[in-house]
This record gives structure tokens, sequence and C-alpha cells, in this order.
């Protein structure tokens, strides 16, 4: 089993190419987070059923936690979370039928091409630190603007693109009021909630009252190997279900991978402000070194880096920080993504400042 920190020698398992490290460093993404060592236990001594066959113990149990926690009727267990907005837009989005997301929104750039299944078209409104433009909205909404109805409207929190921010609560509740005025549903891609709910010091359930289903990942910060949960009203959830058998979503003895996820649920979500603690002292030691780099401020646990102004793009920031030990994902030719997670701890934050201060000494 792979220790805590979750940092290696040699070369990286997954990037051979990158060469050998004494220590990686990697800040990939918070998917990286292994198990932890009870959620082992607790894999090794789950109850087990036959999920297919409409009762795995554990899975049951998974769902009633995400549901008590999320405030919902009911809640269901996913494969991923991009699954689970897909069932949540198949259950609410007709054929033919309009989902309006912001434009930077994981929906919109990643899960669009869902709309081939769905017959959906995906509609992307501009936003600000993933808060969708209010007016945009509303235009959008307005019945003579289209011959496409609106079938669902679709929010992102923490949202990743525009670097783990977190829309106000009074953003989510206008969209919410315009939504119920004009009878539409609200889905809230919540895979990293958790770290909004911290961020805004309220609990998960006061971010999905907000909105009438809700997603949330089970295998980023909160460090389960995987899975994702959709809650909602409980006829919701049962037609959710029905659709993910539909998708061959629909697995067996899923209690192993389930009672990770109880264990993320019940103990996991207490660490996050480690990591955002963490990201803000990175983008601070980052944003030190000078003018090259400008790092985001983070209200999360992801920083943005641009390097415009080093004159050096992505793609070789990336070969120079893997050469001193240091992963990072690129966001275009002059972005770099840095995700802070349990497996970064204090040390690796001061050893990442020091390998990016490295690459901009005159060689
Ligand atoms: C905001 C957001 N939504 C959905 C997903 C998809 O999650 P999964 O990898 O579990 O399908 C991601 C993954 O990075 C994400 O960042």
């Amino acid at each position: 089993m792979q220790g805590d920190r979750g940092r290696t020698g040699g070369p990286h398992p997954d990037r051979p190419g990158a060469g050998p490290a004494e220590t990686w460093i990697d800040l990939r993404s918070d998917t990286l987070t292994r198990p932890t060592p009870a959620m082992y236990a607790r894999i090794a001594a789950a109850p087990l059923g036959d999920d297919g066959l409409g009762h795995d113990p554990t899975a049951e149990a998974l769902e009633e936690a995400g549901a008590a926690l999320l405030g919902k009727e009911a809640a269901l267990y996913l494969p991923s979370c991009t699954m689970a907005n897909l069932v949540a837009t198949l259950c609410q989005a007709g054929r033919q039928e309009q989902v309006v997301l912001e434009a930077q929104s994981h929906m919109y750039t990643a899960e669009r091409g869902a709309a081939t299944f769905t017959g959906t078209f995906p509609l992307g409104i501009a936003g600000t630190d993933g808060a969708m433009d209010l007016q945009r909205l509303a235009d959008a909404l307005w019945p003579g603007g289209s011959s496409l109805r609106t079938g669902l409207i679709g929010l992102e929190t923490t949202h990743n693109n525009a670097g783990g921010t977190v829309p106000p609560l009074d953003h989510m509740r206008a969209v919410r009021t315009m939504a119920l005025a004009a009878g539409i549903p609200v889905h809230l891609d919540g895979a990293r909630l958790l770290n909004a709910a911290v961020h805004l010091g309220v609990p998960a359930a006061a971010l999905a009252a907000e909105v009438d289903t809700v997603s949330l990942c089970l295998s980023k910060g909160l460090s389960a190997p995987m899975g994702a949960l959709l809650a909602g009203p409980a006829v919701l959830v049962a037609e959710a279900r029905r659709l993910r058998r539909m998708l061959g979503g629909t697995q067996r003895q899923v209690g192993i991978a389930a009672a990770a996820g109880l264990e993320a649920l019940a103990t996991m979500g207490d660490r996050l402000h480690e990591d955002h603690a963490r990201a803000s002292r990175l983008s601070a030691g980052l944003n030190g070194l000078g003018e090259m780099l400008s790092a985001s401020i983070p209200q999360t646990n992801i920083v943005q880096v641009d390097l415009s102004r080093s004159r050096i793009d992505s793609a070789a920031w990336l070969g120079m920080l893997a050469a001193r030990g240091v992963l990072a994902r690129p966001l275009g030719p002059w972005k770099l993504r840095l995700v802070t997670h349990r497996h970064i701890d204090d040390g690796a934050v001061e050893a990442a400042i020091r390998a990016f201060g490295s690459c901009l000494e005159p060689g």
C-alpha cells in the first residue's frame, strides 16, 4: 500500500517518460488520492450483496448516508461523476430540450458530448468566477428567444475551470428563483461540493437545498478510489436507478467500492481545509517569486498559474518541473493547474515553490 503522503522515488508510475525523482510532488489532480488505511479496513469488512439484483447492503448504506449529508430524500451511487451528471440530465431534460450551463463548467467543456446520446442541446452562458451572467441567463430562458424549450439548468461548485471558485450562495438562490419562475429544474455538479461547503462554512446540505438534484464525487479530495452520488427527490432517484442500469452503470458487489465511499463521507470532509490552506500557501509562494509568474488566489484547493510573462509555454514548464520532481497539468499554452490534496503536505508545498523558483533561475 502506498504511504499516506503518496510520494515515491523512482520513475513516476503514471508517467514513465517523466524520469526518476527522489520524491514526486504530484499536483495534477486531487483524483490521485489513494484510499486511507481506514478505507482499506472498511473495504475488507464490508457486507456485500448484488446491486444488480437490487440489494448490496454497503451501497445502500452509502446511498442513505449521502442522502442525509446532502439533505435530499434519496441518493444513488454511480461509477463516476460524469455518469451522475448524465443521469441527472436524462432524468430531467427531454430530447430536443436545452440544457443551460455556465460556459466554462465541466458539464459544458468536458461532458457536452453526451448530448449525442441525450438529444439535448447544451447552451453555454458566459460567467465570472464560475457564476453565470444572470442577464444572459434571463435572455436564454426567455421563451420568445428560441424554439428550444429549456429542460434543465446546471450549476457547478466548486468550479473547476474557474480555479476551484465557489459561486456565492446568493448567486445560486438567484438562479433558483429564475428557474422556479420558469418551471425549470436545477442540477448542481458538486464534484467538489464539500470543498465549497468548507469554504463557505456551511453544511453541504445548505448548498444542495438550492437545487433539485446534486452530484458529489467521492474520488477527488475525499480519497475514495471511485464513485459518485446523485441525490434528489426519491421519485427522481428511482428513475435514475433505472437509467443507470440502461447505461451499464449497475455493478454487482459494488459494496467493495461503496465501503471506501462511506469512510470518505464520514471522515474526509473535515480535513479539506488543510488542502485549502496549502493551496493558499502555494499561491503566495509562487507570487513571491517575482513577476514572471502570476498565481490565482485560491478559495479552495486549485491554483492556476499564468506563465505568459515568463515567455515559456506550459509544455516547457511541465518538462522543467518534472525534471525537478513536480507534476502539474496544462490549461492551454500559458497556464498551469496545481491541485493540493491529501498527499501534498507542507514540505511538498515548499519543495514545489522551490522547484518553480529554480526553473526561473538563469541557466
Ligand atoms: C467539476 C467536475 N465535474 C465532473 C467531473 C467528472 O468526474 P469523474 O471523473 O468522476 O467522471 C469532474 C472531474 O474532474 C469535475 O472536475
